[in-house]
């Protein structure tokens, strides 16, 4: 380089701030967005009995943050990924490029290769299609048994109850603490699983993960705390589990935050997590960057197999069953390609920075307006505290805040979030004719990833900060329909109270 323009380069300043630093992607195509009056959503909402997951997303003239499953915008090398798919009933071209890719980003033990030991990885269509295969076998073990987790996902929490087994949800002292600043408040509380296991480890078949852990505010989970419920389930013989939708996600975390990561690469980081595993459920519509598919893995010659070495059978078995030929698993050849092909970019340190640092920078400017967030701000989604968001209103626990906060936003500003608090993880105790609530109120304001930019962010700050200055004037509701119904959030119909 010549040495005028290698002493220029010296001299400016590095793109320290946010703002200077562009996108490390370009747009691949867009679509057009229709129009609608708040008044035409308002009608459509009512219309729909205020549960927003049924309002038509074609309505939605804002950001649609109901959820980042599943709606991740592919590269230009995914969707070319898609041409080379192999719809062969049996072995397709993308099964052996994702046992290989599997193999690299997970561990080698995780895939088998075809022939040689026993089947271990099964592919399913979504998430949940992996958490059933496994907690219908799992429950087979045995009565009264428990599942701990540092935050089950109201899916796996699901099945896991479906199975008549218990979901146990053991979160971290700091999350329930607002002023904390702990870079890790979803770890695995360690105390209370030493208590659960001291009393009760012969009702615990199997210790779970959730990283990052999306029930409690999308928080990471750092390797010391892997680690440590490594060793105490080591201790009991118990096998432990994640539910790794958000594996790279957390592996950044780690690397930005945790003591000795910061010079390790993202993969690396990610195959220390996961050698501390016995198997993993996972959902790809995450950190495998694609719209559909999952996956249940696990580990050859682990703890899982030792102590059930009847379940891989049943659970191929059960796969066969329900989804199809394990080379293809409920999955179309296109959906491998694509999703080998995003496994591959998700471990890209540029792509997990901006990715990260956009959920970050939405968080922080809600904060700033003095909207309550859950801090630090998750890696997939900004979290607004709903007890302190209605503070010093009228609103009142069973008047659902979260529900009717999102509604509204929705009705008048064209954005839509999603609750997951007091509706979705509270039940009816029909007996005493109560609501019993959990521990955390949340509205989650999720991310797609590759989706949106800044100025749509933007947006829906501005939307809350208005929602923020008018809270005393929105309603709670009321539950017309569903209050008592399993996974009620996804079902029940509501009014505004008059
Ligand atoms: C932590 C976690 N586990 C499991 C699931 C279920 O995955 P799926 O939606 O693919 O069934 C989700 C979905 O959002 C999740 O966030």
């Amino acid at each position: 380089m010549a040495m005028k323009m290698k002493h220029l380069l010296h001299k400016l300043p590095a793109e320290r701030d946010l703002r200077a630093v562009p996108r490390p992607y370009i747009n691949h195509s867009v679509e057009l967005k229709k129009s609608f009056t708040p008044e035409e959503r308002a009608g459509m909402l009512e219309a729909v009995g205020l549960n927003v997951f049924f309002f038509p997303s074609e309505m939605i003239t804002g950001c649609d943050l109901l959820s980042d499953s599943g709606v991740t915008t592919m590269t230009g090398e995914q969707w070319a990924a898609l041409h080379m798919g192999d719809e062969a009933y049996g072995s397709n071209r993308g099964y052996f490029m994702l046992k290989d890719q599997v193999r690299e980003t997970f561990g080698s033990a995780f895939f088998n290769e075809p022939g040689v030991g026993e089947p271990n990885a099964f592919l399913f269509h979504q998430g949940r299609a992996s958490e059933d295969a496994l907690f219908s076998q799992l429950g087979k073990t045995g009565t009264d048994l428990i599942i701990p987790s540092n935050g089950h996902f109201d899916t796996t929490g699901a099945n896991i109850e479906a199975n008549t087994m218990h979901a146990l949800n053991l979160f971290s002292d700091e999350l329930a603490a607002p002023l904390s600043n702990a870079a890790f408040k979803g770890n695995m509380n360690v105390p209370a699983l030493e208590a659960l296991l001291e009393a009760s480890h012969d009702r615990v078949p199997l210790v779970y993960l959730t990283i990052t852990n999306n029930t409690a505010g999308g928080q990471p989970v750092s390797m010391a705390n892997i680690r440590e419920v490594r060793r105490i389930t080591d201790e009991y013989s118990i096998p432990l589990f994640f539910d790794g939708c958000r594996f790279a996600e957390n592996a950044w975390f780690i690397k930005q935050f945790e003591p000795g990561y910061a010079d390790k690469q993202i993969k690396d980081i990610v195959r220390e997590m996961f050698s501390h595993a016995d198997g993993f459920t996972i959902s790809f519509k995450k950190d495998g960057l694609v719209n559909m598919g999952g996956g249940l893995f696990i580990r050859n010659g682990g703890l899982f197999t030792k102590k059930y070495p009847h379940l891989p059978g049943m659970i191929l078995d059960y796969q066969i069953l329900t989804e199809g030929h394990p080379t293809y698993g409920g999955l179309c050849g296109r959906d491998i390609m694509a999703l080998v092909s995003g496994l591959r970019i998700v471990t890209g340190c540029e792509y997990l920075t901006h990715r990260i640092e956009q959920v970050r920078r939405f968080g922080a400017e809600m904060s700033g307006r003095g909207i309550p967030v859950l801090n630090p701000v998750g890696g997939h989604a900004v979290y607004v505290d709903i007890n302190r968001f209605f503070e010093g209103t009228a609103m009142k626990p069973d008047d659902f805040g979260g529900i009717s906060l999102c509604a509204v936003l929705l009705a008048a500003y064209g954005h839509r979030a999603c609750e997951l608090g007091y509706f979705t993880f509270g039940r009816y105790d029909r007996d005493k004719e109560r609501e019993i609530h959990p521990q955390l109120n949340f509205v989650r304001f999720a991310v797609p990833r590759l989706r949106y930019e800044r100025q749509d962010l933007d947006s829906v700050v501005a939307s809350m900060e208005a929602l923020y200055e008018n809270r005393d004037g929105i309603p709670g509701v009321r539950v017309m329909y569903g209050r008592e119904l399993p996974l009620r959030h996804f079902k029940a119909r509501f009014e505004f109270n008059k």
